[in-house]
Formats: C-alpha cells, sequence, structure tokens
C-alpha cells in the first residue's frame, strides 16, 4: 500500500470514529494536531529500538515526551542480556542510551510488563501514540523428538544465563561431557561457541557472572561442533566473528576440505563480503596454517569444528532415557544456488555423540496483547514503515518489527525510519486530538494493580552497586540476578 492510502485511510478513519468535537467546525490541522499540548508517547521495550526510537522522537520534535516501559527491572534490552561479555566496547551504546534516559522529556518505566501489568488499549488510551519495540523474546523451536532432554538447551537460554538474566539464573548446564553440538551457524552460534571454549582466565576480567565462571572453570567440554543444514556459502555468521574463533587460544579449528570443493570458483561472483567470508573458510580448511597459528594450535587441547550440509533430526537420549547422549543429523543437499538454497535431505543419517546440545536457530517474537495485530509466521508485527496495520497511533521498531536479524546499528536505522513516519504523520495532524494523561494516568492503573515501577535513577543506584560488588575482581560489574535483591536495595 502507497504511503498517501495508508494516509488517507488513517485520516478517514479517525473521521469515522473521533469523539465528537465541541464547538464551531474547526480545520483539518486544528481538530487533528496535537500541537497545543506536547504529544505524549510511550515507548514499549528499552532495548536498542526503544531506546533509538525515543532518541529520534526527542531530537526531531522539541516538545515530545517519551516514557520508555521495560519489564525488567534493568535498561538496555540484548545489549545487557545479549551482546557477549568479551565483547564490551559493543556496549558502548550504553552511553548514548543513558544520555537519552536523562533528558528531562524522557522517563524510564522498568518492572512494568506490558500486556500483564498494563494492555495495549490502556497505553493508547493515555498516550497520542505508542510504539512498541519489545524485541524478540523467544526462541525458536527445532520441533524434533528429544528436544525436551536435560542436557539440551536453547542458545537463547545459554546466552542468558552465562549474561545474568534473571529468570536465567538457575539453569546450571552440566559441562561435564567432552563434546557439545550447537545447532545453527549464526553468530549467536559463535558467541556460544567461544563462550565455551575460552579459557576462563580470559574471562574473569568481563562482565560475564560470577556463577556462570564457575561453571566453566569446572568444564570438561573439549569439542564443540557448530552444524548447519547448509553448506559454507550459506553460513550466517560474520568474518568479523569467524576470525576470533579463528584465533581463539587454546583452540584448533576442524574443517573438513571436501566440504570446500570447486568453491574457489564458485565464490567469484558473490557479494565482497560474503566472498571475504568464504576465502578466509576456504583457506583454513585447506591450507596449512602460518606459522603463528601453528604456534598456538599446536599446545590446543580444545577444539571447535564446522559440520555443513547436516539437519537435526532427534536428540538421541543416554541408554537410561535421562538425558541428551547425542544428535541424529539428517544428511542434505542444497537445490538452488546461493543464498536463497535450500536444504533437502538426501535419506542419509548421521549420528553424533554428545552430552550437550546448544539450539541456535534464531529467536523469535510473542504476540503482545489481543489487540495487536501479529503474524505467526513471520513472528512479526504486520506493518508499514513502522506503522502497525490497521491500527492508527500504533508503530513498531526493532527486532518485533523487521524480524529477530540484525546487527544493532540496522535496528538503530529502523528504529530513526519508525520515529520519522511517528513524526510525520503527527505534522499531518493523523494523531489523536487532544491532550492526553501520558504517564500520570498509567501510573493510577500501575498502583491500583500493584505493580512498583523504577525509574532511571533507580537503574543508576543498581548500576553502581553492580560496579561496586565487580571491583574487588577486576570486573566492569558484578549484575545483580535477583529481582527481589534489586528491589531491596532500592529499599521497596
Ligand atoms: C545473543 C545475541 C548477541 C548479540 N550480539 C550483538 C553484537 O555483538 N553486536 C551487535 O551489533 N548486535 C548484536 N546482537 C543483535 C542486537 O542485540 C539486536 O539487533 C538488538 O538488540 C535488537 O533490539 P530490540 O530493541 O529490537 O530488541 P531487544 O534488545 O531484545 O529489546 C527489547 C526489550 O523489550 C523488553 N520487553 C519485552 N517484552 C516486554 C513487555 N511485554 N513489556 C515491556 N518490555 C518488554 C525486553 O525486556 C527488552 O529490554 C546480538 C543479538 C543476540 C541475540
Ligand atoms: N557479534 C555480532 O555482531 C552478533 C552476535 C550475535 C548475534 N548477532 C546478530 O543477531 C542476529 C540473530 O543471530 P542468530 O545467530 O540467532 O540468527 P541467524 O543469523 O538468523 O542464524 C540462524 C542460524 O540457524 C539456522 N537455522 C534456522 N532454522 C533452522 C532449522 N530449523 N534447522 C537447522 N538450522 C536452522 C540458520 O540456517 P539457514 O541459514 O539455513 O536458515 C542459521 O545458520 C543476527 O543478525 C546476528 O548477526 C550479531
Amino acid at each position: 500500500m502507497a504511503p498517501r492510502c495508508w494516509r488517507w485511510w488513517h485520516w478517514s478513519t479517525w473521521r469515522r470514529t473521533r469523539p465528537p468535537l465541541p464547538g464551531s467546525t474547526p480545520s483539518f490541522r486544528q481538530r487533528f494536531s496535537t500541537q497545543e499540548q506536547p504529544p505524549q508517547i510511550c515507548v514499549v521495550g528499552s532495548g536498542p529500538a526503544g531506546f533509538y526510537t525515543a532518541q529520534h522522537l526527542l531530537k526531531h520534535h522539541p516538545q515530545a515526551h517519551v516514557d520508555i516501559y521495560e519489564k525488567q527491572l534493568v535498561p538496555f534490552g540484548l545489549v545487557r542480556f545479549g551482546v557477549a561479555p568479551d565483547h564490551p566496547e559493543v556496549k558502548n551504546v550504553i552511553n548514548t542510551f543513558t544520555q537519552t534516559a536523562r533528558s528531562a522529556r524522557c522517563a524510564f518505566r522498568g518492572n512494568v510488563v506490558v500486556g500483564r501489568d498494563v494492555a495495549v488499549p490502556e497505553l493508547r488510551a493515555a498516550y497520542h501514540a505508542v510504539v512498541l519495540s519489545y524485541g524478540a523474546e523467544d526462541h525458536r523451536a527445532l520441533e524434533i523428538p528429544g528436544e525436551e532432554l536435560p542436557g539440551v538447551f536453547s542458545a537463547r537460554a545459554f546466552v542468558g544465563w552465562y549474561n545474568g538474566l534473571p529468570e536465567n539464573r538457575e539453569l546450571a548446564p552440566d559441562l561435564s561431557c567432552d563434546t557439545a553440538v550447537i545447532l545453527g551457524q549464526g553468530n549467536v552460534a559463535l558467541d556460544v561457541a567461544r563462550i565455551l571454549l575460552t579459557p576462563p582466565e580470559h574471562l574473569e576480567k568481563t562482565d560475564i557472572t560470577e556463577a556462570a565462571l564457575g561453571v566453566l572453570r569446572q568444564s570438561r567440554v573439549k569439542t564443540v561442533w557448530i552444524v548447519g543444514r547448509r553448506g559454507p556459502l550459506q553460513v550466517a555468521f560474520t568474518i568479523k566473528e569467524l576470525r576470533e574463533m579463528i584465533q581463539l587460544p587454546g583452540t584448533r579449528p576442524i574443517l573438513d576440505p571436501a566440504d570446500f570443493l570447486g568453491l574457489q570458483d564458485r565464490i567469484k561472483d558473490v557479494p565482497r563480503p560474503r566472498k571475504r567470508l568464504t576465502e578466509l573458510l576456504l583457506r583454513t580448511a585447506t591450507e596449512k596454517p602460518g606459522t603463528e597459528d601453528a604456534a598456538r594450535q599446536a599446545p590446543a587441547s580444545r577444539a571447535w569444528g564446522l559440520r555443513f550440509f547436516r539437519s537435526p533430526q532427534q536428540v538421541l537420549p543416554s541408554p537410561d532415557g535421562r538425558r541428551a547422549a547425542g544428535i541424529r543429523l539428517a544428511v542434505t543437499r542444497l537445490e538452488g544456488v546461493g543464498e536463497a538454497a535450500r536444504a533437502v535431505p538426501t535419506g542419509d543419517t548421521e549420528d553424533l555423540p554428545c552430552g550437550l546440545v546448544l539450539s541456535s536457530v534464531g529467536y523469535k517474537s510473542r504476540p503482545i496483547d489481543p489487540s495487536v495485530p501479529f503474524d505467526p509466521k513471520l513472528g512479526v508485527i504486520p506493518n508499514m514503515e513502522g506503522r502497525v496495520v490497521d491500527v492508527p497511533g500504533l508503530y513498531c521498531s526493532g527486532w518485533v518489527k523487521r524480524g529477530p536479524t540484525g546487527v544493532i546499528a540496522t535496528t538503530m536505522t529502523d528504529s530513526f525510519l519508525t520515529g520519522q513516519m511517528l513524526l510525520q504523520d503527527l505534522k499531518a495532524g493523523l494523531l489523536p486530538p487532544g491532550p492526553r494523561p501520558g504517564y500520570a494516568a498509567i501510573e493510577a492503573l500501575l498502583s491500583s494493580r500493584g505493580v512498583q515501577p523504577v525509574s532511571f535513577s533507580d537503574w543508576e543506584k543498581l548500576d553502581a552497586e553492580e560496579v561496586s560488588r565487580g571491583k574487588g575482581a577486576g570486573k566492569p560489574r558484578e549484575k545483580l540476578l535477583d529481582p527481589q535483591e534489586m528491589l531491596g536495595l532500592l529499599g521497596r
């Protein structure tokens, strides 16, 4: 649908459904503009999408007020609970988010689960516009037999565990096995493989939780297989992350040169980033390591390998049926070429013994409220450049808008675009007219429901506590894991 039609639809819907207006016939602009009152906007989710949307709105509208609702007691979404602890530079975006949160026209409302503590229609009644930026909190299930066995974890839960996500703090994965298998070949799979294989002393100065570090110190995992259903030309990870794996201290790569036969000719025409990535894979698989790499790999006691053309079919139980003891993989071949090639089973299978299976086949958004359209197949809120289809005044940004792929920079671009669309609609008089109570109305509702929101200055107190707890061990912070303890520290 072209933006023109969409606007017309928006306008005509409002014209039909608006409450009667007092006084004589005001102009279109007077009727539908909220310019007399600073626009009250609410954003749901305080990850990169929420913060970048808020940043855009505050920067480009000098009066707009933005409330950011967040279910956790702490802000920043996957920047805190997803980004690997050994990638501290990525977390520098927190400085920009903090500046946004400290703006006099922005407020963080943590500890509020939208869809449970407050409904989206209630937010829509209180604000001129609502932006849903609540990410993709679930993992995609493999839907194979044995997935529920102890010893099988989603990468999402494993990442949440080492990064201090409260709901995963009890995960305690058993790392007493020799071999782990990671299903999926994206950047999350490489994060998980790297954390499993990095010598624990190299993680001691990061913000990994002390509990996770303790388990990793006891780990007996020696080999990690990273399994893809397609081939080397279709891996989803990127070159920087692959290079880190190749250079990981105390480990050596295992790649089968047979997987790379004929690839040299085929990479000539692929886009440059894919070409460079495949060349690195090819060199690692087929050439002798250089002096430096050889010296590092010679004494290596741990290994990681990429296994291609294998699709998970069944998690195999131990003889007593109590836990995972291996994985049955369907051997595949490709139909089609390039990025779009599809993996189809050949009919052969291969069993790979292992004591730990980590499924890293992607994240998934959930529907938030029955009043909000949701596409269960794509796992996104149907939208046109961030405008939620058929719901005037409702917008979305980030992973819930475009699906669970893309780095923080991609999320920034799409969140700015959503902010731009919202401001265009505001200027065009397409948002609800008249004053809106904003947080005052929601605060009363939350209080009547016994919900205790936390503010950004509350977070700054928790932040100071975490930094102070980390100091003794030379860590940037020791994350607080227990919401009750956090509330206690805030005197609640
Ligand atoms: C494991 C992992 C590692 C990554 N590492 C990198 C990296 O190194 N570099 C990089 O550039 N990108 C990385 N990414 C990608 C990056 O994290 C995403 O692009 C980005 O976080 C998406 O932003 P978002 O705001 O849409 O979602 P999120 O970051 O998930 O934020 C969503 C927020 O909404 C909140 N929320 C959810 N439901 C509700 C509700 N009902 N009510 C209120 N609040 C709610 C959540 O608690 C969360 O705070 C990584 C992703 C993952 C999964
Ligand atoms: N350092 C970083 O910058 C960093 C770190 C972590 C995450 N991220 C970003 O976060 C996003 C999410 O990462 P992700 O790794 O979760 O997702 P991803 O990049 O989409 O990778 C998912 C992987 O799972 C595979 N897969 C999906 N369904 C499968 C199935 N049913 N059976 C077998 N394999 C299946 C995919 O293979 P197919 O291709 O065959 O579908 C792919 O290899 C990505 O954009 C990533 O770049 C970035």
